[in-house]
Parts: C-alpha cells; sequence; structure tokens
C-alpha cells in the first residue's frame, strides 16, 4: 500500500530510486512521482498511472542529483491523478513529502491550516501533514525541518511513513514512521530507504529497520535515529537474508505463475529443519519456549485479513480435531473495533504475509493489551507483527510480488499444520499413529504439488471454456470449505469475474437461485469424510443444469460422471488435503485472467500490503 524509496549517496538518484519503484509497484501502482534535488533546485516530477508512465513524463527534463524520495500510490484520499499523486510540495514549494499511510486528524489539521490562510492544491491527507510541518517550520524562526517534523507528529493521529527533502538542504532525507514500514539500507557513503528490503537488495545487506514513533536523518555518510522525544537512538543493523532472484520474474510471464509454481519448493523450505517425519519429530524453536502455555491454552483466537483469514478458517478445522482446543477465526478489522472478550490464557495466532497489515496489527497490539500471548505466523522477515509478537514462526516462502497471495498462503497451512500437530502430540490428542500418519502426508505435500503443477496447460483450457462466465460459485464441505472461499477470492481477484465461495449444503439456503445453465460451479470433491454429501450437492447443481468443475481424487469415478471437467490431484488424507487443493484453484484464476488480457500481478484496485485501514 503504497511504496516509498528514497536515495542520498554519490550515485545518480533517479535510476536507483525509478527502479526501486518498480520493485515496490506491487503496494500501489495508481500512480508514482519522484523528487531531486540538482544545484540547489528542487524539481519534482508525477504522473497518473505505473511508473512507466512517470519515465515517459520525465523525459527531456531534469532528472539529475544524488538525492531523491519517489512514490508508487494505491490512493486512499483523493482519486488516482497526477495532482494527488507524491511527492507534494510546501506552500513554498522549498520542500517535498512522500507519504505511505493515513492521516486520520487530517480534517481538523487541514481545518486549522485554511483558518491560517493555507490552500490546498490536492484532495490528500499527505498534503495537510507537510503543510502542517510547514507551518511549524516558518513559525518557529531558528527551528530545523527536522524539529518541525517532530513537533507536527506528535499531534498526528494515524500511520504514516514520510520521506522529506529541502531545497536548501541537500545533503539531508529526513524520514519518519509509525505504522508503515521504513527499512533504511547501508552502503558505502550512501544510503537507500524504502518500505521494504525489495529496492535496497541489490545495493547492500545491511539494513536498519526503523521502529515507529522514531525520526531519521538521513545523509550520504551518516544515519541518525532519534525518538519523538530528540532522544538519540541507536540503529540496530541487521544483515538481509534475501536473493535478488527471489524478486525477479526468471522467465515467467507473471510474479503470480511463478509464485505458483514456487510452490513444491516454498512448503519444502517451510518444513526443512522442522519437519522429521520419520523420527515423528516437529522442532518449531520460535515457539519452543512458550509451548507449555500453548498446549495448555483454553482457546486460540486467529487473527487475519483476507487470505491469511483462509488459512487461519483452515485451521480452525484441523487444530480443533486434532488438538481438541476451541478455536475462534477472527477478521481483525472487525475484532479491534468491537469489545473482545480476551483473557490471560487465551492464545491468539496472527496470521499475515506481510507482516504490517494494519487491521491485523492493531488487533493483535489490543489482544496483547489483554494479557494474551501472541504467535505470530508471518512471511517477512522483521515485519511489525513478528515483531510485536511474543513467539512465532516464519513461514519461509520468500517475497511474494504478486498481489494476490498465493505461496504465501500454502506456507502459512504449511506452519500451522506443524503448529497443529506439535500441540496435539504434546497433549496427547492424537493417537501416535495418527500423528506420524500425519506428518508423513505433510513432508509428501511438496512432492504432490510439484504433480498438480503438471496440469498447468490442462487447467488452462478450462480456464479459457470459462472466461465469459459474470459469476461462478465455489463449493466445498469441511476441510475444504475454506479452500472454496479462497478460490472464489483468487477467481474475483484476477479475473474481475463475481464468485462467492460456500459451505456446499449451505448453497441450497440462497445461493442455488443463481444456477442455470450458465453459471460454472467448482466444487472441491476429493475423497474425504464428506464425499457422498458432496456428490449429492453436485446432484443437485446438475439437476438444474449449471456447469460443474470438479476437484477430484485420481482413481474417483464417481465424481467424473456428474462433472463437465474434472481436475484430479493425488490422493491426500482429508486433513492435508486443503493444501494441495487450492493448487488448481490458484492457477484457474491466473489463467482466466490472463485468458481475460488482465494484469494479473497488479489487479485493479488492490495493493499488496494493506497499511491503511
Ligand atoms: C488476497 C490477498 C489479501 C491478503 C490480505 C492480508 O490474495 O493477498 O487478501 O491476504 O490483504 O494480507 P497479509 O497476509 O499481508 O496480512
Amino acid at each position: 500500500m503504497c511504496g516509498i524509496v528514497g536515495y542520498i549517496g554519490n550515485r545518480n538518484a533517479y535510476p536507483v530510486v525509478v527502479k526501486g519503484l518498480k520493485r515496490l509497484e506491487y503496494r500501489g501502482y495508481d500512480s508514482a512521482g519522484i523528487a531531486l534535488i540538482h544545484e540547489h533546485k528542487l524539481n519534482v516530477y508525477k504522473k497518473k498511472g505505473k511508473v512507466a508512465d512517470l519515465e515517459e513524463a520525465v523525459i527531456g527534463k531534469n532528472i539529475n542529483g544524488k538525492i531523491a524520495i519517489g512514490h508508487t500510490r494505491w490512493a486512499t484520499h483523493g482519486e488516482p491523478s497526477d495532482l494527488n499523486a507524491h511527492p507534494h510540495l510546501s506552500c513554498n514549494g522549498k520542500i517535498a513529502m512522500i507519504h505511505n499511510g493515513i492521516i486520520e486528524n487530517f480534517g481538523v489539521l487541514k481545518e486549522e491550516l485554511l483558518e491560517k490562510g493555507i490552500r490546498f492544491e490536492s484532495d490528500t491527507d499527505t498534503e495537510v501533514l507537510l503543510k502542517f510541518i510547514e507551518d511549524i517550520y516558518l513559525n518557529n524562526n531558528n527551528n530545523s525541518l527536522e524539529a518541525a517534523v517532530r513537533v507536527a507528529l506528535k499531534r498526528v493521529v494515524g500511520a504514516y511513513c514520510i520521506l522529506l527533502i529541502e531545497e536548501s538542504d541537500p545533503d539531508t532525507i529526513i524520514a519518519a514512521r509509525k505504522g508503515s514500514p521504513l527499512v533504511i539500507g547501508i552502503g558505502k557513503g550512501e544510503h537507500f530507504l524504502a518500505s521494504d528490503a525489495s529496492p535496497i537488495i541489490e545495493f547492500t545487506k545491511e539494513v536498519v529497520y526503523v521502529n515507529d514513533y522514531e525520526i531519521a536523518i538521513v545523509k550520504a555518510d551518516e544515519l541518525i535515529l532519534k525518538n519523538l522525544g530528540n532522544e538519540k537512538q541507536t540503529p540496530f543493523i541487521t544483515t538481509l537474508d534475501l536473493k535478488l532472484e527471489s524478486i525477479e520474474k526468471s522467465g515467467y510471464q507473471h510474479f503470480m505463475l511463478k509464485e505458483i509454481f514456487e510452490q513444491p519448493k516454498t512448503v519444502f523450505d517451510c518444513l526443512r529443519g522442522r519437519l522429521y517425519a520419520d523420527e515423528g519429530k516437529i522442532i518449531l524453536s520460535g515457539i519452543e519456549q512458550y509451548l507449555p502455555e500453548i498446549t495448555q491454552a483454553e482457546r486460540i483466537i486467529i487473527i487475519a485479513c483476507g487470505t491469511s483469514w483462509h488459512a487461519g478458517l483452515a485451521a480452525e478445522y484441523f487444530i480443533e480435531e486434532t488438538c481438541r482446543i476451541p478455536v475462534e477465526v477472527e477478521y481483525a478489522s472487525e475484532f479491534r473495533y468491537r469489545n473482545p472478550i480476551v483473557k490471560k490464557g487465551d492464545v491468539i495466532i496472527a496470521i499475515s504475509q506481510s507482516g504490517e497489515t494494519a487491521d491485523t496489527l492493531v488487533a493483535i497490539e489490543k489482544a496483547k493489551e489483554q494479557g494474551a500471548l501472541i504467535l505470530g505466523i508471518v512471511n517477512v522477515v522483521g515485519s511489525s507483527i513478528a515483531r510485536i509478537s511474543h513467539a512465532g514462526a516464519y513461514t519461509h516462502a520468500g517475497p511474494e510480488i504478486g498481489v494476490a497471495s498465493t505461496k504465501a498462503f500454502t506456507a502459512q497451512l504449511a506452519v500451522l499444520y506443524l503448529t497443529a500437530f506439535k500441540i496435539a502430540q504434546h497433549r496427547q490428542n492424537i493417537s501416535e499413529e495418527k500423528y506420524l500418519m500425519l506428518c508423513k502426508e505433510l513432508e509428501a505435500v511438496p512432492e504432490k504439488t510439484a504433480q498438480i503443477l503438471q496440469l498447468n496447460e490442462y487447467i488452462e483450457t478450462i480456464a479459457r471454456k470459462y472466461k465469459d462466465a459474470v459469476s461462478c460459485l465455489f463449493l466445498g464441505r469441511g476441510y475444504n470449505f475454506p479452500i472454496a472461499l479462497e478460490g472464489a477470492l483468487k477467481l474475483k481477484e484476477i479475473s474481475y469475474i463475481h464468485a462467492e465461495g460456500y459451505p456446499a449444503a449451505e448453497m441450497k439456503h440462497g445461493p442455488i437461485a443463481l444456477v442455470d445453465e450458465k453459471l460454472p460451479v467448482i466444487f472441491i470433491a476429493t475423497k474425504d469424510q464428506y464425499h457422498e454429501k458432496v456428490i449429492s450437492n453436485m446432484q443437485e447443481i446438475k439437476a438444474r443444469k449449471g456447469k460443474i468443475i470438479a476437484i477430484a481424487t485420481e482413481g474417483d469415478t464417481i465424481t467424473p460422471a456428474l462433472a463437465d471437467d474434472v481436475i484430479f490431484v493425488p490422493e491426500a488424507d482429508e486433513i492435508i488435503s486443503p493444501i494441495l487443493n487450492v493448487i488448481p484453484l490458484q492457477l484457474l484464476a491466473y489463467h482466466t485472467g490472463v485468458a481475460k488480457d488482465l494484469d494479473v500481478d497488479k489487479p485493479r484496485n488492490l495493493a499488496k500490503s494493506v497499511t491503511v485501514e
């Protein structure tokens, strides 16, 4: 949700920043802009559209300078337009600022500034914050921009990561964050600033993750961190464990396809060093210390959004089955605003790919205040959710660039399985035999995933056949009901076809009214305890002439007799089946989007990391 890049050093800043913006474009792509200082002159260029549109717009302009800040936007306040694009300029045109986040009290601040006669050119909360900072700066004669930022931020309610440069000081970038991420890369005589590490990795591996309520004063050869009380903080330097190939398409047409195809490896990586199926051993070092507390939990509350919420819902089924601990699965955005009953003894599992989702972050802060133990299941190392959790496990799926989540989802499921089986064994809720069987089944997932991926071209033909559908239903029962939800979400995100996921039996209570000969209904019908029931639901659709696409277990002969199209997946235990059954649905969504000639890596209106509520 908005990508931010900054550079100061000896290189030409423009190519560094623009390349960085391209790497961050998955965070928002409705407009882009850059501000540079060259020969004591501040130049700002911004354009509605993608970073490529900005590049075209600056042809023939002065893009020189050793200092620059750049932004790729996902609109919150104000429609995508050249005017609303960042960077914004102060009234005197001497300070440029970019922002990721939402200033919630921008209305009050704007009123105050309007009363002072200050005028606004855009509809953005960012311009309000910048002009508020400028007002403080100019009305305190001896003040510095840095001090003005500090004073202003004390009044700000909301989330922000801001970068500012000032024409009269071409040697400094001022940055600050609260709630929206900021990473600073440390080079030799140069610094790189960004919303995540992907624009930095090809230049340096040494980074500092800036904390909430910190201000960074960044020069080519100096980095000073302060808190809002003007006290210096010691920067904590970490070394990135990230490879450049992992953020490039490596020959695939889209990141989404690359990430779908990476899943045998990402699930394997996630299990490596944690699952020893032959010995029946699971090691989750990140939670080991809290195991006694977790195994005695009276209740587990899972908090997440979107696809991560679907992973949580899938986990509810298998945690309750294997651990016999009650599980509640909460949308973070709902949880944070009601008055939830959370007590000591509750274990919260927060699931997030980005580790920066604003709703999830605030929801777990709230639960933490009420005494719950927080376990984070997060993909991005060092992200905010990872840092505020008491304990947890990384999913190790590597950077996920495609906006629609795929490999992060299966990695989340893999970690959730490990966690569930570990707790179940500790609580002695399942027999040793079943525990060993589940470990073996989990170990076999990468191999079976690779087999499913061989169906890629076949699934593409199915996608082409149904690409003009207006609406689709996804139905599943039990362990695979959450996968029906996830399949529907993927399809609507990528192909803009309206899709709904339902428990297959619930379909009779309303959605069946939609069924006619034009409606594709995707059934997850692999062999499990519900199979016969799902077959009955299929009959009900067939009787109303709906088109049936079924995910079935290899060797099944009953399902194909009813379905118009069948995708066979390898046999697996029903508890493990969701992590496999989702793969064909990811491919179906992907190929439908491609068949409709849509930008599957950057679907309209979406952003990868939702750092605003
Ligand atoms: C869907 C998707 C989103 C995210 C959701 C939560 O494909 O990617 O629904 O799952 O925005 O994001 P994280 O997992 O980063 O908290």
